[in-house]
């Protein structure tokens, strides 16, 4: 039975995707060998690694002077990794803008003093567009969010904080538009989401960032760049996942398709939202509205239950908000295909239409 998926993460893949993994499990490449029994010292993996990599740098524009890692410990393990090595000999502070960058912070003060500034989603449109250099101007760097996925707001404009040294958590946007690298010293995100299955996060990073302070071997990031993503065992299946991914990307046509498809389903939903707005509150201010993840609330509590409800019985998945701020969130990630949009924007016509 056909299922609409449109969850936070772990999320939709390409089909295309699942059918080749499903066939390289059985063998990989002719190669007598499933792809899950493929060591990380062998030439198999070490291509999968190259190609993996070339792709990256091929769909994002990474420039030559950053170093690609693949990790494990998703997005969470970044809270540590960052304050043990920029926040020692360093100073790394945080812009807060919802949940998951008031969760690093968190993380970042159990390991150092940390700087923070709280800008709320009305703000952000005035903040960016204004020198707001005087917020951060004791910081060597600077961590923001670009997706707060649990709370739908978004910055894409990286170059409008007035700050040499950002730090982004990419988790829930990454690979979903195009961004310029000039003031960015490092980024992460977990790939569940835009890029493919958990298990691996993809880390980008300016290689003059890098520096001496001494951690423990899985802290330690300069060790982990100079072994190459293999200073111990990886997650070799979700990396080759991963890999798949890019190249279906790619064969897509590149970021530019994604962005273009991000910004006309993230539209047509938010367009159809508006229209029933008697019903519901969309509670990010426009600037702000994530096209990853869009979130409402009902007015009349009631109707929640029952949306959700009539949208499992049409085979519509994954739409309950984070359990920790409850309403509606609807997550519109690079597999989510046009069909899709279409199905999900009708069953919310039909259902506004009902009450
Ligand atoms: C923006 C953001 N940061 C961090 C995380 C935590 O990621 P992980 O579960 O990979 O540790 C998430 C998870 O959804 C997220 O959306």
């Amino acid at each position: 039975m056909k299922k609409y998926n449109f969850s936070a993460g772990p999320s939709k893949l390409d089909t295309t995707v699942i059918e080749k993994a499903n066939q390289s499990i059985i063998e990989y490449e002719d190669k007598g060998l499933s792809i899950l029994e493929i060591s990380h010292r062998s030439q198999e993996y070490s291509d999968i690694m190259e190609k993996l990599k070339s792709n990256l740098r091929n769909l994002l524009s990474i420039p030559e002077n950053y170093f690609i890692l693949l990790l494990q410990g998703g997005a969470t393990y970044q809270n540590s990794l960052i304050p043990h090595n920029f926040g020692k000999k360093s100073n790394i502070g945080c812009l807060v803008t919802g949940e998951w960058s008031k969760k690093t912070l968190q993380d970042f003060e159990l390991i150092n003093k940390t700087e923070s500034t709280s800008v709320s989603h009305e703000e952000i449109e005035k903040f960016l567009m204004s020198d707001n250099s005087d917020a951060f101007k004791n910081l060597d760097h600077l961590h923001i969010t670009s997706n707060e996925t649990i709370n739908g707001i978004q910055i894409r404009d990286f170059n409008n904080i007035n700050h040499p040294s950002l730090f982004i958590d990419m988790s829930s946007d990454f690979g979903s538009y195009n961004f310029e690298w000039e003031n960015i010293s490092y980024i992460y995100s977990g790939a569940q989401k835009n890029m493919g299955i958990p298990g691996v996060t993809i880390c980008v990073g300016k290689n003059e960032v890098l520096n001496n302070t001494v951690n423990p071997s899985y802290l330690d990031l300069k060790k982990l760049v100079e072994n190459d993503s293999v200073y111990n065992t990886p997650p070799t299946f979700s990396v080759y996942v991963l890999y798949l991914v890019t190249e279906w990307m790619l064969n897509c046509g590149g970021i530019k398709y994604f962005e273009e498809k991000s910004i006309s389903s993230s539209e047509l939903i938010y367009r159809q939202l508006a229209e029933h707005g008697k019903h519901i509150i969309l509670p990010v201010s426009e600037y702000a509205r994530s096209r990853s993840n869009i979130v409402f609330n009902f007015n009349d509590p009631s109707l929640e239950e029952d949306f959700f409800k009539k949208a499992e019985e049409e085979n519509i998945l994954g739409i309950k908000g984070h359990r920790s701020v409850g309403g509606v969130r609807i997550s519109l990630y690079n597999a989510i295909n046009e069909e899709m949009i279409d199905y999900l924007n009708k069953f919310i016509s039909r259902f506004f239409e009902k009450i």
